[in-house]
């Protein structure tokens, strides 16, 4: 995470010191992994409504991001977090936590409602797209503020984790509840995907808008997943017959060295990214082939680019200055990342180390391992003498037995990081300071709890189901950019409201207002959708169409059919000062069900802004 409109480097702003204490530091690694998970499942329960002790107000299955509502605000539940922190709670309860069943029953009627919830990214209906909205208020209504938009890797996870579940239910005689109640919603969701997925989005990081590694690969799973589901459940789905094209492209990011993260974007960065360890981790699958094309962690590709993005932070960060090529050190999104500082992460630490857990599970499952001119190097720092050649399993001293405790030595080194820089509390935050290894910005993030029990999962032998990779339908020989229209109904056996077609309705609002730099304009208004006057909630206009011409300032919005409501324009000062409103009140009539989009052309009315000293 995480967007927002005003980031600055925030360095310095919590300046805690001691962040080690020696007693955990010598605490065996078994035992501090043992104490923490649990630590971090309760972290996960309490930031879960509606009884989650860090979060009043949020609904029943709505996970927040994090208790923290300023510096930086992170009060919301955002679909991608809360999908993959509810795969962790899925894997828990398979792994024998059968009370965390009723957190995954609130987590289904909560996504029933939330997916027909209009909002800036669109309505539901009729083409599904408000799936791609990224984040909403804990109470499950739409937030309005600017932020990056739309995210497509949202509608993936939340039907991995509930196909994951669904299987569940099969296998234990509660498939009529599969197709009945659970279904419907995962049906929407892989509906979004093959629709959108050759379209580009924001990244898992919300900053750049293009094509996300993790993203697209999320999305081939969940399409070539969704596609097995439904074949156990003798229903259609709409849109997994995209999965071979997903693929065909998930293997254009790879540039022969390392994947590049960011792909039909220049954002003038290398491309190395955690992104590329969290996208293995998310699809591993314990039965894969290593060559399998799904870019398993035990793949040779993966193996390399894991190399090239933990050398780029060997020397991005004070902390780990000095720490041999063999070693874990602290890990973060991206070597040019900015945000909060641009620090190491606790959950992209603890995935390498999840990532490493599971190359070696699927080697020692697969009883062999080649390696070859792309993972060379990747061996070569941990197992000096590796050649280009196969290994097969052998005794405790056999090559093949070496080189696995080599590669488990290797994440063990990372979990030691995490540890290191874990205060005494066993409180997990966003992000870990470069210089002093303090924690730093959001603090008991959700995800960087889950991002640990699932470590610790991998550490400890235990496997999510596999979703057969060996069987899955191959990519074409050449690409193409495709598309299958989606089928959306509301899930409403799981209790969404049975919200009807087009009953929603694109406005576009166009209005010439001159600004200085650093103004934003927003549109306020007297519906919910409009925000109700209340500034916090108004809808953003974007300038990308502002020339010395015509000061255009515009949004594409979607409101609610057949009412009249009264709105007026807003400027967000830069410093703080006091909003600037409109001294007229407008009126606009939003046509009725299945009625055209309106377009309307205003100009600013009332006083103007100034720019402050700041
Ligand atoms: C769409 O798919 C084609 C073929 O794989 C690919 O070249 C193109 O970059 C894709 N664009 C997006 C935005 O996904
Ligand atoms: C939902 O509304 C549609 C259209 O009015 C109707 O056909 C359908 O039966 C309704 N579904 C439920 C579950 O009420
Ligand atoms: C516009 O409506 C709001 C909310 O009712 C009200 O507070 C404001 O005074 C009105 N402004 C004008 C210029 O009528
Ligand atoms: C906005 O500016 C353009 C360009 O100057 C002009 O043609 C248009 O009429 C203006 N719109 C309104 C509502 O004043």
């Amino acid at each position: 995470m995480h967007f927002s409109r005003i980031s600055g480097p925030l360095l310095g702003l919590l300046s805690i010191t001691s962040a080690s204490p020696a007693h955990l530091q010598a605490r065996d690694l078994t035992s501090f992994i043992n104490t923490e998970r649990a630590i971090s499942l309760q972290g996960v329960k309490d930031n879960i409504g509606p009884d989650g002790a860090k979060v009043p107000g949020a609904g029943a299955g709505f996970v927040v991001a994090s208790p923290s509502r300023v510096d930086p605000p992170y009060f919301y539940t955002w679909t991608r977090d809360s999908a993959l922190t509810m795969k962790m709670i899925v894997d828990e309860f398979l792994f024998g936590k059968t009370e965390l069943q009723p957190y995954i029953e609130d987590y289904i009627h909560a996504q029933a409602v939330l997916q027909t919830v209009a909002n800036p990214s669109g309505t539901f209906l009729p083409a599904g797209l408000g799936l791609g909205e990224p984040k909403y208020q804990v109470d499950g209504t739409r937030f309005n503020g600017a932020w990056g938009r739309p995210q497509r890797d949202g509608p993936a996870l939340r039907a991995l984790t509930l196909i994951t579940y669904s299987n569940y239910l099969i296998k234990n005689g509660q498939s009529k509840k599969a197709r009945e109640i659970i279904w419907p919603i995962i049906s929407n969701d892989l509906s979004y995907v093959g629709q959108y997925w050759n379209s580009t989005g924001f990244d898992l990081w919300e900053e750049v808008q293009g094509s996300s590694f993790f993203t697209v690969q999320n999305q081939h799973r969940a399409l070539a997943e969704g596609a097995q589901l439904a074949k156990s459940l003798r229903v259609t789905c709409t849109g997994c017959d995209q999965a071979p094209e997903v693929l065909c492209f998930l293997q254009t990011f790879w540039n022969g060295e390392f994947i590049v993260s960011n792909i039909n974007v220049n954002n003038g960065r290398t491309g190395l990214d955690g992104n590329s360890i969290l996208g293995p981790i998310s699809v591993f699958d314990i039965d894969a082939y290593c060559d399998s094309p799904t870019f398993q962690p035990c793949n040779s590709k993966s193996l390399s680019n894991f190399k090239a993005l933990i050398d780029s932070f060997r020397t991005a960060y004070t902390i780990n200055a000095g720490i041999p090529a063999n070693k874990g050190v602290a890990v973060g999104r991206y070597t040019e990342d900015i945000y909060q500082g641009g620090n190491p992460w606790y959950l992209i630490t603890t995935a390498a180390a999840e990532f490493l857990y599971d190359a070696v599970a699927q080697w020692k499952a697969r009883h062999v391992l080649y390696v070859d001119s792309t993972s060379l190097a990747f061996f070569k720092d941990l197992y000096p003498s590796v050649t280009i050649r196969q290994y097969n399993s052998g005794n405790a001293n056999s090559p093949f037995a070496q080189i696995m405790n080599a590669v488990t030595a290797y994440a063990d080194s990372f979990v030691e990081i995490a540890q290191k820089y874990t205060p005494a509390d066993g409180s997990l935050a966003e992000q870990f300071d470069r210089n002093t290894g303090a924690p730093l910005s959001a603090e008991d993030l959700t995800w960087s709890y889950a991002a640990f029990v699932t470590m610790a999962e991998r550490r400890a032998g235990q496997y999510p189901p596999t979703w057969n990779t060996r069987r899955i339908t191959p990519a074409p020989a050449t690409c193409s950019g495709t598309s299958t229209p989606g089928s959306y109904v509301p899930a409403t056996a799981a209790g969404a409201p049975n919200v009807t077609t087009s009953c929603q309705i694109n406005i576009i609002f166009n209005v010439n207002a001159s600004t200085y730099f650093g103004e934003n304009i927003y549109v306020s208004g007297s519906s919910a959708d409009l925000g109700e006057w209340e500034f916090g909630n108004a809808i953003p206009l974007g300038a990308g169409g502002y020339t010395a011409e015509r000061p255009l300032w515009s949004v594409s919005t979607y409101l609610e059919a057949g009412k009249e409501v009264m709105y007026r324009y807003v400027r967000e000062q830069n410093c703080g000062q006091a909003p600037v409103v409109e001294s007229v009140n407008r009126t606009l009539v939003v046509p009725a069900c299945e009625g055209a989009a309106v377009t309307r052309e205003d100009a600013w009315t009332g006083p103007v802004g100034t720019s402050g000293n700041c």
